[in-house]
């Protein structure tokens, strides 16, 4: 568990701290998202998500750019993607129930790229085969968050190296090793396998305009976490003749534990999509929360719902109705609403999910070749 006085540390390897996300946009120069952008959303895809409502998605770069070729009657694609080290958790599931959402509100193609490279080789005691393996196994929770077949390339990066390389060396030979270790934190001890994957990151980004030699745009969701990478590849996207990409960040999921997000390192404070509904409840039951040590004090003086696991599985996710989490808040805060009552409130909800996604998760094992990107070719 991360402790939140820690110093905050955000890269794409490491997530820690108490984060600022207003010093993040600062810090890595990003632009808040605001009132009037998202009023332009919501003219494209009627009531706004719940996470633009609710901040969850908060900065971008060039969004305003992406709706502007939008209404100019130019298409777009989207790109995310997954490392695949382990099993995924429902925080690995806000930004992609998100990008779906943009998916079927523009009809937009999704790049989702697997990096099982990435992940062997920053993780010493990892096998490739392991992360590979994860690769397909990830990519059916994917396939069971509900993309479109015909629009959906899921591409595994040692699998797809043939497409990828020849992009990925054009793209390194712009970037140079004083950039990588200013913007990654490497040194002379990182392997050099790792010093060349921000080339294969940045690939997804120029496919679909390699692909159909048209210069086609493209806008990726993901946690901010990721934005390095994506700093490098906008200052190599022009030298190369494509569009810079443009970003529309996340926060992230919070763990069930006391402070820091949801993590697979640390498997009690993170709900497996695989775990049975049983296992769930279980660590629903043990999670941290915002309540007072006793019953007592805590209906005299209220619980904390800022500081609450139980009540941000509620924002993020499992209250879709704004009057209804208004509501459990101020229950909370005015100790109407126990930390007992709230998880098994929660608890339900959350077993409800697992069992629905795990029936998709299944049906997606029939279909993941069609969502392959090397079957696409
Ligand atoms: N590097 C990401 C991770 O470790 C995986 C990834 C690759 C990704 N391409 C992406 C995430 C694009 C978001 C958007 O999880």
């Amino acid at each position: 568990m991360s402790n939140n006085d820690e110093e905050m540390v955000v890269t794409p390897w490491t997530v820690s701290g108490k984060i600022d996300y207003s010093r993040l946009i600062e810090e890595f120069g990003t632009q808040p998202l605001t009132e009037a952008l998202l009023e332009r959303i919501r003219k494209h895809t009627g009531e706004l998500h719940l996470q633009l409502r609710r901040g969850i998605f908060f900065s971008h770069r060039d969004l305003d750019w992406i709706l502007d070729m939008y209404e100019a009657g130019k298409r777009f694609v989207l790109y995310t993607g997954r490392g695949p080290s382990g099993p995924v958790h429902i925080g690995h599931l806000v930004p992609w129930i998100f990008t779906k959402h943009l998916q079927d509100v523009f009809g937009a193609k999704l790049y989702f790229q697997m990096t099982d490279d990435e992940k062997f080789l920053i993780n010493p005691e990892f096998a490739l085969e392991t992360a590979t393996g994860f690769a397909y196994e990830n990519a059916l929770d994917v396939i069971a968050v509900g993309f479109d077949p015909n629009k959906t390339s899921i591409i595994v990066d040692t699998e797809d190296a043939e497409v990828l390389y020849k992009l990925a060396v054009t793209i390194a030979k712009r970037i140079t090793f004083s950039t990588l270790k200013a913007t990654f934190g490497l040194n002379d001890s990182s392997n050099i396998g790792i010093t060349f994957f921000p080339a294969i990151q940045a690939t997804p980004c120029f496919l679909e305009s390699v692909l159909t030699g048209e210069n086609v745009p493209c806008l990726i969701p993901a946690a901010i976490d990721q934005d390095p990478y994506w700093r490098v590849t906008r200052d190599v996207a022009q030298k190369l003749g494509y569009f810079k990409p443009a970003q529309i960040h996340c926060k992230f999921m919070p763990g069930l534990g006391m402070g820091g997000k949801m993590s697979a390192s640390l498997p009690e404070t993170a709900i497996f999509t695989t775990d049975s509904p049983e296992v769930a409840e279980k660590k629903i039951w043990n999670a941290f929360t915002g309540g007072k040590p006793t019953i007592k004090e805590q209906k005299i003086s209220g619980g904390d719902p800022s500081v609450c696991p139980i009540y941000y599985y509620d924002y993020y996710l499992f209250e879709e109705d704004d009057v209804k989490l208004a509501e459990i808040a101020r229950q909370c805060r005015c100790g109407e609403l126990l930390c007992g009552e709230h998880k098994k409130i929660l608890a339900t909800k959350v077993k409800k999910f697992l069992v629905e996604h795990q029936k998709k998760r299944e049906k997606a094992k029939d279909v993941l070749n069609d969502f392959l990107f090397k079957n696409h070719k």
